[in-house]
């Protein structure tokens, strides 16, 4: 995602209540500008993914959400192999939300 993007998963994160830092997307996107993924359909954003590159061995998965109206029908899970896939020889973290 662009700069511009992320904040459009920033939004989506305060509407899932998860209460994001006002400055969480500046400095995770200044630690890693190509972290930040956006699943889309004609050109639309319809999922969202983060998996932010601290370091050469570790990375950390968040903004991990699909556009409600669409959930249930895989994107999700193609967002998560995706994740999987680009951290298959370092060590990703991430939080699980309920
Ligand atoms: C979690 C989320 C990203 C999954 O995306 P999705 O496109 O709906 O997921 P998929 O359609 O690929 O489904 C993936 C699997 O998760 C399961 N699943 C999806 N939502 C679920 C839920 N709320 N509770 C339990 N299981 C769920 C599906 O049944 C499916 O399992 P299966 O492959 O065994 O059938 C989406 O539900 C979402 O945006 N939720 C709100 C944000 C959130 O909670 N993010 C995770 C924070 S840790």
């Amino acid at each position: 995602m662009t700069r511009s993007e992320v904040n459009v998963a920033i939004d989506w994160a305060q509407r899932e209540g998860w209460n994001p830092g006002i400055h969480d997307a500046q400095c995770f996107f200044h630690a890693d500008p190509n972290g930040f993924y956006a699943a889309k359909i004609n050109g639309e954003i319809v999922g969202t993914v983060s998996v932010v590159k601290y370091s050469g061995d570790f990375a950390f998965e968040g903004l991990y959400i699909v556009r409600p109206d669409l959930r249930g029908k895989g994107i999700g899970s193609q967002m998560q192999r995706f994740v999987l896939d680009s951290c298959r020889d370092i060590n990703l973290g991430l939080y699980g939300v309920f």
